[in-house]
């Protein structure tokens, strides 16, 4: 069945939030529709009243701007009843009218359901792509100029198919990084930081801006899982906690661990790149503490997350974003200002800051 509508992908449990906010986004454009969602599904389809509009926020709604949303895809079509000797005839059917695009990923929610359609859809890309090359929709070499077609399976019958835009998607599947937990980290945490330099710093500017001999801060460090990140990246790390730093870390001879108060914390020399923040506080407080490390001149990028409350989590989110901006254009200078709930925040999003 045809029907243009935007899909967007997210932590499961987090609908309602991926939801008012591209409502709000879209309002903002005076774009207006309705958003359909189901809770712990893994994603949000919102539905314009004016079609042609879906189009529109595929281009230009930028996802890096969309907190709560891993990836965005214009679908064109709902396929039901997906015939299980021959899924691929009504697939095609569906991308008749498409334009020449230059890959197609085979894609499903993050849930536990989801999760069991992972090898059907590896084993279905393949002949599925040849399809697509023979009907003359694809190209014969993946082109990084070109759409992405998606196919996103709701369930082995069921499947949405559509595109998005290279230069306004996730390049990771499923918008998720792939990741692999160090055997030396000591904690699980670190994999946060690691997926936020991922999301946030293009990898082509990785060797300037996340690079060994940095110095840098890690607020609410123990037991050392994010300044580990830091470490194994070549950083020199003051860590600030008064809880126990993992010996290990230390003995590498690159942390100098502060028992102290992270809001009361004054770096000595003021030659610190990163900022870094993880401690269990109000997302005011924080707010707070970033804008004024960056009114002081004390780091030039910043990390750190805002934990949220049980309710009003999209207002949360909100408030402290406007906040955040309000304080930072009264310090004066540019400023890059991003969040996302990453696949390894669980109740919190991560915000990421860089002075220009
Ligand atoms: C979620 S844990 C951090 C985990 C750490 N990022 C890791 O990867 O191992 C939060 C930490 O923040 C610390 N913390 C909370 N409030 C703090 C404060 N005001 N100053 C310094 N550390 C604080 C706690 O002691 C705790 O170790």
């Amino acid at each position: 069945m045809s029907r243009q509508m935007l899909l967007l992908y997210c932590r499961p449990g987090f609908e309602k939030e991926c939801a008012a906010e591209i409502q709000q986004r879209a309002s903002e454009r005076e774009i207006f529709g309705f958003a359909r969602t189901k809770e712990n599904t893994g994603y949000v389809l919102f539905e314009c009243f004016d079609e042609e509009d879906v189009d529109v926020l595929a281009k230009k709604q930028a996802l890096k701007d969309l907190v709560f949303s891993r990836q965005i895809v214009a679908i064109t079509h709902q396929l039901t009843n997906l015939p299980q000797d021959d899924r691929i005839t009504p697939i095609l059917d569906a991308v008749e009218e498409y334009t020449l695009c230059g890959d197609v990923v085979v894609e499903y929610p993050d849930t536990n359901k989801g999760k069991e359609l992972s090898k059907f859809c590896r084993k279905f890309t393949v002949p599925l792509r040849n399809a697509l090359r023979k009907k003359e929709v694809l190209t014969n070499q993946e082109n990084t100029n070109r759409p992405v077609i998606h196919l996103f399976f709701k369930d082995g019958q069921t499947v949405f198919v559509g595109y998005s835009y290279t230069y306004n998607r996730s390049p990771f599947f499923n918008g998720v990084p792939r990741l692999k937990q160090q055997a030396d980290a000591p904690s699980r945490s670190g994999l946060k930081l690691e997926e936020a330099f991922h999301v946030f710093v293009p990898k082509e500017e990785w060797d300037d801006r996340v690079t060994s001999g940095m110095k840098a801060v890690d607020l609410g460090a123990c037991p050392g899982g994010w300044t580990h990140q830091l470490v194994r990246r070549g950083m020199f790390v003051s860590a600030v906690d008064n809880g126990q730093m993992d010996q290990k870390l230390m003995d590498s001879g690159q942390v100098k661990h502060f028992a102290e108060d992270g809001f009361k914390f004054e770096p000595v020399r003021k030659n610190i790149y990163w900022l870094v923040c993880d401690m269990v506080e109000k997302p005011m407080r924080v707010t707070h503490l970033m804008a004024d490390w960056f009114a002081r001149e004390w780091c030039q990028e910043a990390i750190f997350n805002w934990k949220l409350p049980m309710k009003k989590r999209f207002e949360c989110v909100e408030n402290n974003m406007a906040k955040l901006t309000e304080l930072l254009s009264s310090v004066g200078g540019r400023y890059e200002v991003h969040a996302k709930q990453l696949y390894h925040d669980r109740e919190e999003v991560t915000v990421h800051i860089r002075r220009l």
